[in-house]
Protein backbone atom coordinates (compact mmCIF):
# COMPACT_ATOMS: atom_id res chain seq x y z
CA UNK A 1 0.00 0.00 0.00
CA UNK A 2 1.48 3.64 -0.73
CA UNK A 3 1.62 5.97 2.14
CA UNK A 4 2.01 2.60 4.50
CA UNK A 5 3.11 3.36 8.17
CA UNK A 6 5.00 0.83 9.35
CA UNK A 7 5.52 1.67 13.19
CA UNK A 8 8.51 0.25 14.66
CA UNK A 9 6.16 -1.90 17.01
CA UNK A 10 5.16 -3.85 13.73
CA UNK A 11 8.86 -4.99 12.42
CA UNK A 12 9.08 -6.22 16.32
CA UNK A 13 6.09 -8.03 16.56
CA UNK A 14 7.06 -9.95 13.52
CA UNK A 15 10.82 -10.92 15.02
CA UNK A 16 8.68 -12.25 17.84
CA UNK A 17 6.63 -14.51 15.71
CA UNK A 18 9.25 -15.70 13.63
CA UNK A 19 10.99 -17.05 16.74
CA UNK A 20 7.86 -18.17 18.66
CA UNK A 21 5.10 -18.91 15.61
CA UNK A 22 1.18 -19.65 16.15
CA UNK A 23 -2.27 -18.49 16.00
CA UNK A 24 -2.10 -14.85 16.10
CA UNK A 25 -5.99 -12.87 17.27
CA UNK A 26 -5.88 -9.58 15.97
CA UNK A 27 -8.48 -7.07 18.28
CA UNK A 28 -9.64 -3.61 17.82
CA UNK A 29 -12.21 -1.23 17.17
CA UNK A 30 -13.47 -0.28 13.45
CA UNK A 31 -10.66 1.09 11.81
CA UNK A 32 -7.89 0.36 14.21
CA UNK A 33 -6.00 -0.59 11.22
CA UNK A 34 -6.67 -4.60 11.95
CA UNK A 35 -6.88 -5.79 8.91
CA UNK A 36 -3.36 -3.76 7.55
CA UNK A 37 -1.70 -5.15 10.16
CA UNK A 38 -2.28 -8.12 9.58
CA UNK A 39 -1.69 -8.08 5.92
CA UNK A 40 1.77 -6.23 6.54
CA UNK A 41 2.25 -9.87 8.59
CA UNK A 42 0.96 -11.84 6.30
CA UNK A 43 3.05 -10.47 3.23
CA UNK A 44 6.31 -9.97 5.63
CA UNK A 45 6.45 -13.08 7.29
CA UNK A 46 5.74 -14.90 4.18
CA UNK A 47 8.89 -13.75 2.47
CA UNK A 48 10.72 -14.97 5.17
CA UNK A 49 9.73 -18.41 4.21
CA UNK A 50 7.00 -19.20 6.96
CA UNK A 51 3.71 -21.05 6.37
CA UNK A 52 1.24 -18.30 6.57
CA UNK A 53 -2.69 -18.41 6.46
CA UNK A 54 -4.89 -15.52 6.87
CA UNK A 55 -8.33 -15.60 8.85
CA UNK A 56 -10.53 -13.52 7.86
CA UNK A 57 -13.40 -13.48 10.87
CA UNK A 58 -14.65 -9.86 9.38
CA UNK A 59 -18.29 -10.65 7.85
CA UNK A 60 -18.76 -6.80 7.52
CA UNK A 61 -15.80 -5.80 5.58
CA UNK A 62 -15.07 -8.79 4.13
CA UNK A 63 -11.51 -9.62 2.44
CA UNK A 64 -11.82 -13.26 1.26
CA UNK A 65 -15.32 -13.73 0.04
CA UNK A 66 -18.08 -11.77 -0.03
CA UNK A 67 -19.87 -9.88 2.81
CA UNK A 68 -21.88 -12.25 5.48
CA UNK A 69 -18.57 -14.65 5.06
CA UNK A 70 -15.76 -15.64 6.73
CA UNK A 71 -12.95 -17.27 4.78
CA UNK A 72 -9.46 -18.96 4.88
CA UNK A 73 -6.14 -18.10 2.59
CA UNK A 74 -2.85 -19.58 2.14
CA UNK A 75 -0.35 -16.76 1.32
CA UNK A 76 1.52 -18.27 -1.60
CA UNK A 77 4.31 -15.73 -3.01
CA UNK A 78 2.80 -13.13 -1.54
CA UNK A 79 -0.85 -13.69 -2.93
CA UNK A 80 -3.59 -14.83 -0.70
CA UNK A 81 -5.17 -18.30 -2.12
CA UNK A 82 -8.39 -18.55 -1.45
CA UNK A 83 -9.05 -22.09 0.78
CA UNK A 84 -12.47 -22.14 2.13
CA UNK A 85 -15.63 -19.74 2.97
CA UNK A 86 -17.62 -19.86 5.88
CA UNK A 87 -21.07 -18.37 5.50
CA UNK A 88 -22.56 -16.73 8.41
CA UNK A 89 -25.41 -14.63 6.70
CA UNK A 90 -25.11 -11.32 8.66
CA UNK A 91 -22.66 -8.56 8.38
CA UNK A 92 -22.38 -8.14 12.17
CA UNK A 93 -21.94 -10.45 14.82
CA UNK A 94 -24.91 -9.25 17.16
CA UNK A 95 -27.59 -11.88 16.92
CA UNK A 96 -25.02 -14.70 15.32
CA UNK A 97 -22.36 -15.24 17.87
CA UNK A 98 -22.55 -19.21 17.44
CA UNK A 99 -22.21 -19.26 13.58
CA UNK A 100 -19.24 -15.95 13.97
CA UNK A 101 -17.25 -18.01 16.52
CA UNK A 102 -18.21 -21.73 15.15
CA UNK A 103 -16.78 -20.52 11.99
CA UNK A 104 -13.62 -18.77 12.80
CA UNK A 105 -13.14 -21.96 14.98
CA UNK A 106 -13.71 -24.24 11.96
CA UNK A 107 -11.28 -21.76 9.56
CA UNK A 108 -8.67 -21.89 11.84
CA UNK A 109 -8.51 -25.70 12.70
CA UNK A 110 -8.13 -26.04 8.95
CA UNK A 111 -5.15 -23.79 8.59
CA UNK A 112 -3.43 -25.88 11.60
CA UNK A 113 -4.40 -29.44 9.74
CA UNK A 114 -2.69 -27.34 6.31
CA UNK A 115 0.40 -27.17 8.87
CA UNK A 116 0.18 -23.76 8.57
CA UNK A 117 2.92 -22.31 10.84
CA UNK A 118 1.27 -18.58 11.72
CA UNK A 119 -2.21 -18.35 11.16
CA UNK A 120 -3.00 -14.58 11.41
CA UNK A 121 -6.99 -14.05 12.63
CA UNK A 122 -8.48 -11.01 11.80
CA UNK A 123 -11.88 -9.98 13.40
CA UNK A 124 -14.70 -7.23 13.12
CA UNK A 125 -14.75 -4.19 15.34
CA UNK A 126 -17.58 -5.34 17.53
CA UNK A 127 -15.97 -4.62 20.60
CA UNK A 128 -18.13 -2.92 22.70
CA UNK A 129 -20.74 -4.71 25.25
CA UNK A 130 -21.19 -7.72 26.88
CA UNK A 131 -22.24 -9.63 23.39
CA UNK A 132 -19.21 -8.06 22.16
CA UNK A 133 -16.66 -9.28 25.16
CA UNK A 134 -18.22 -13.12 25.05
CA UNK A 135 -17.97 -13.13 21.89
CA UNK A 136 -14.15 -12.11 21.60
CA UNK A 137 -13.90 -14.47 25.11
CA UNK A 138 -14.70 -17.16 23.43
CA UNK A 139 -12.61 -17.17 20.21
CA UNK A 140 -9.61 -17.17 22.38
CA UNK A 141 -10.89 -19.88 23.97
CA UNK A 142 -11.75 -21.67 21.20
CA UNK A 143 -8.72 -20.95 18.97
CA UNK A 144 -6.26 -21.34 22.01
CA UNK A 145 -3.95 -18.12 20.13
CA UNK A 146 -0.10 -17.89 21.03
CA UNK A 147 -0.58 -14.12 20.90
CA UNK A 148 -3.32 -11.63 20.90
CA UNK A 149 -2.61 -8.07 19.36
CA UNK A 150 -4.32 -5.22 20.65
CA UNK A 151 -4.60 -1.77 18.41
CA UNK A 152 -5.77 0.33 20.44
CA UNK A 153 -6.72 4.48 20.45
CA UNK A 154 -6.93 4.66 24.07
CA UNK A 155 -8.26 1.26 26.05
CA UNK A 156 -11.30 0.71 24.59
CA UNK A 157 -9.90 -3.03 24.82
CA UNK A 158 -9.54 -3.18 28.50
CA UNK A 159 -13.20 -4.59 29.26
CA UNK A 160 -11.65 -7.24 27.29
CA UNK A 161 -8.44 -7.78 28.27
CA UNK A 162 -8.69 -7.09 31.93
CA UNK A 163 -11.62 -10.33 31.38
CA UNK A 164 -8.45 -12.14 29.98
CA UNK A 165 -6.68 -11.75 32.79
CA UNK A 166 -3.65 -13.02 31.91
CA UNK A 167 -3.99 -16.15 29.94
CA UNK A 168 -1.24 -19.10 30.40
CA UNK A 169 0.46 -19.58 26.96
CA UNK A 170 -0.94 -16.56 25.32
CA UNK A 171 1.29 -13.52 24.62
CA UNK A 172 -1.01 -9.93 24.28
CA UNK A 173 0.81 -7.39 22.56
CA UNK A 174 -0.69 -3.49 23.31
CA UNK A 175 -0.06 -1.34 20.03
CA UNK A 176 -0.82 2.25 19.39
CA UNK A 177 -3.26 2.68 16.40
CA UNK A 178 -1.18 4.49 13.84
CA UNK A 179 -2.17 8.47 12.89
CA UNK A 180 -2.03 7.10 9.36
CA UNK A 181 -5.75 5.34 9.85
CA UNK A 182 -8.42 6.48 7.45
CA UNK A 183 -12.11 6.20 9.66
CA UNK A 184 -14.39 5.07 7.17
CA UNK A 185 -18.03 6.83 6.68
CA UNK A 186 -20.98 4.37 7.31
CA UNK A 187 -21.91 4.71 3.39
CA UNK A 188 -17.49 4.22 2.38
CA UNK A 189 -18.65 0.63 4.18
CA UNK A 190 -21.78 0.14 2.56
CA UNK A 191 -20.00 1.27 -1.01
CA UNK A 192 -17.08 -1.33 -0.12
CA UNK A 193 -19.85 -4.32 0.43
CA UNK A 194 -22.00 -2.99 -2.51
CA UNK A 195 -18.29 -3.84 -4.26
CA UNK A 196 -17.64 -7.07 -2.45
CA UNK A 197 -21.13 -8.53 -3.98
CA UNK A 198 -21.13 -6.89 -7.43
CA UNK A 199 -17.92 -8.65 -7.75
CA UNK A 200 -18.43 -11.79 -5.96
CA UNK A 201 -21.55 -12.43 -8.08
CA UNK A 202 -20.20 -11.10 -11.61
CA UNK A 203 -20.20 -14.48 -13.04
CA UNK A 204 -23.78 -15.90 -11.64
CA UNK A 205 -25.71 -18.56 -12.93
CA UNK A 206 -29.14 -19.69 -11.88
CA UNK A 207 -29.78 -22.77 -9.23
CA UNK A 208 -32.88 -24.76 -8.77
CA UNK A 209 -32.86 -26.09 -4.97
CA UNK A 210 -35.47 -28.38 -3.99
CA UNK A 211 -37.38 -27.11 -1.01
CA UNK A 212 -38.05 -30.48 0.28
CA UNK A 213 -34.70 -32.61 0.20
CA UNK A 214 -32.63 -33.96 -0.95
CA UNK A 215 -30.90 -30.57 0.16
CA UNK A 216 -30.81 -29.38 3.96
CA UNK A 217 -32.59 -26.53 4.64
CA UNK A 218 -31.03 -24.31 7.43
CA UNK A 219 -33.61 -21.21 8.77
CA UNK A 220 -30.96 -19.32 10.69
CA UNK A 221 -34.00 -18.22 13.10
CA UNK A 222 -36.41 -16.63 10.58
CA UNK A 223 -38.63 -19.79 9.37
CA UNK A 224 -41.89 -18.59 11.12
CA UNK A 225 -41.52 -15.42 9.36
CA UNK A 226 -40.35 -16.60 6.44
CA UNK A 227 -43.61 -19.25 6.44
CA UNK A 228 -45.91 -16.44 6.92
CA UNK A 229 -44.03 -14.07 4.39
CA UNK A 230 -42.62 -16.27 1.36
CA UNK A 231 -41.70 -13.47 -0.46
CA UNK A 232 -39.66 -11.96 2.11
CA UNK A 233 -36.92 -14.85 0.87
CA UNK A 234 -36.24 -12.70 -2.46
CA UNK A 235 -33.07 -11.63 -2.16
CA UNK A 236 -32.10 -13.33 0.87
CA UNK A 237 -28.23 -14.65 1.11
CA UNK A 238 -27.84 -18.39 1.11
CA UNK A 239 -24.37 -20.33 2.10
CA UNK A 240 -24.24 -23.43 -0.30
CA UNK A 241 -22.84 -25.87 2.41
CA UNK A 242 -20.84 -28.70 1.43
CA UNK A 243 -20.55 -31.85 4.52
CA UNK A 244 -18.53 -30.16 6.29
CA UNK A 245 -20.52 -27.10 6.65
CA UNK A 246 -17.74 -24.37 4.58
CA UNK A 247 -19.71 -22.89 2.36
CA UNK A 248 -18.71 -23.94 -1.67
CA UNK A 249 -20.75 -20.95 -2.75
CA UNK A 250 -23.15 -18.32 -1.50
CA UNK A 251 -26.11 -17.37 -3.28
CA UNK A 252 -28.99 -14.91 -3.45
CA UNK A 253 -32.44 -16.22 -3.51
CA UNK A 254 -34.00 -14.94 -6.72
CA UNK A 255 -37.27 -16.43 -7.52
CA UNK A 256 -40.09 -19.30 -5.51
CA UNK A 257 -41.20 -21.82 -8.07
CA UNK A 258 -44.45 -23.75 -7.02
CA UNK A 259 -44.83 -27.78 -8.23
CA UNK A 260 -42.23 -28.48 -7.38
CA UNK A 261 -41.32 -26.41 -5.04
CA UNK A 262 -37.93 -24.96 -5.74
CA UNK A 263 -35.74 -22.01 -4.94
CA UNK A 264 -34.28 -19.91 -7.75
CA UNK A 265 -30.88 -19.13 -6.27
CA UNK A 266 -28.06 -16.96 -8.51
CA UNK A 267 -24.61 -17.68 -7.46
CA UNK A 268 -21.41 -18.37 -9.42
CA UNK A 269 -21.47 -22.03 -8.24
CA UNK A 270 -21.62 -23.88 -10.99
CA UNK A 271 -23.87 -26.83 -9.64
CA UNK A 272 -25.01 -28.30 -6.84
CA UNK A 273 -23.12 -31.24 -6.61
CA UNK A 274 -21.18 -31.50 -3.49
CA UNK A 275 -23.95 -28.86 -1.52
CA UNK A 276 -25.34 -30.66 1.19
CA UNK A 277 -27.10 -27.62 2.99
CA UNK A 278 -28.34 -24.36 2.15
CA UNK A 279 -28.07 -22.20 4.90
CA UNK A 280 -30.41 -19.21 5.56
CA UNK A 281 -28.69 -15.74 6.30
CA UNK A 282 -30.58 -12.88 7.40
CA UNK A 283 -29.93 -10.40 5.04
CA UNK A 284 -30.92 -9.12 1.21
CA UNK A 285 -29.13 -7.55 -1.17
CA UNK A 286 -31.27 -5.32 -3.18
CA UNK A 287 -31.10 -5.24 -7.43
CA UNK A 288 -28.56 -2.07 -6.61
CA UNK A 289 -26.25 -4.25 -4.13
CA UNK A 290 -27.27 -2.65 -0.99
CA UNK A 291 -27.87 -4.74 1.85
CA UNK A 292 -30.55 -4.81 4.53
CA UNK A 293 -31.08 -6.62 7.45
CA UNK A 294 -33.95 -9.49 7.29
CA UNK A 295 -36.46 -7.36 10.06
CA UNK A 296 -37.91 -10.56 12.67
N1 LIG B 1 -0.45 1.78 9.35
C1 LIG B 1 -1.22 2.38 8.44
N2 LIG B 1 -0.70 3.21 7.53
C2 LIG B 1 -1.48 3.82 6.61
N3 LIG B 1 -2.82 3.64 6.51
C3 LIG B 1 -3.39 2.81 7.37
C4 LIG B 1 -2.64 2.12 8.39
N4 LIG B 1 -3.48 1.36 9.12
C5 LIG B 1 -4.70 1.52 8.58
N5 LIG B 1 -4.66 2.39 7.54
C6 LIG B 1 -5.81 2.80 6.70
O1 LIG B 1 -6.91 3.11 7.56
C7 LIG B 1 -8.11 2.49 7.10
C8 LIG B 1 -8.64 1.53 8.15
O2 LIG B 1 -7.69 0.49 8.35
P1 LIG B 1 -8.11 -1.04 8.45
O3 LIG B 1 -9.06 -1.40 7.38
O4 LIG B 1 -6.85 -1.82 8.54
O5 LIG B 1 -8.85 -1.02 9.87
P2 LIG B 1 -9.66 -2.17 10.57
O6 LIG B 1 -9.35 -2.11 12.02
O7 LIG B 1 -9.42 -3.46 9.88
O8 LIG B 1 -11.16 -1.69 10.34
P3 LIG B 1 -12.52 -2.57 10.37
O9 LIG B 1 -12.82 -2.88 11.80
O10 LIG B 1 -13.55 -1.67 9.80
O11 LIG B 1 -12.30 -3.79 9.54
C9 LIG B 1 -7.76 1.82 5.77
O12 LIG B 1 -8.11 2.70 4.72
C10 LIG B 1 -6.26 1.63 5.83
O13 LIG B 1 -5.69 1.68 4.55
MG1 LIG C 1 -10.70 -4.85 8.97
Amino acid sequence: MDNLDVPDSWHELANVLVRDPGAVLFLGEPDAGKSTCAFFLAQELAARSLSVAFVDGDIGQAHLGPPATQGLALVNSQVLQLQHLYFVGAITPAGHLLQAAGGIKKLTDRARELKAEIILVNTTGFISGQAATALKLHKVELLSPRHIVALERGDELAGILTALASPPGITIHRLAVSRRVLPRTPEQRRAYRRQRYQDYFSNSGRLEIPQHGPIGIEYAGNAPLLAKNPPAMLGLLVGLNDPEDFALGVGIIRELCEDPATMAVESPLQDLSGVVRCRFGTVAVGPDWEDRPLVS
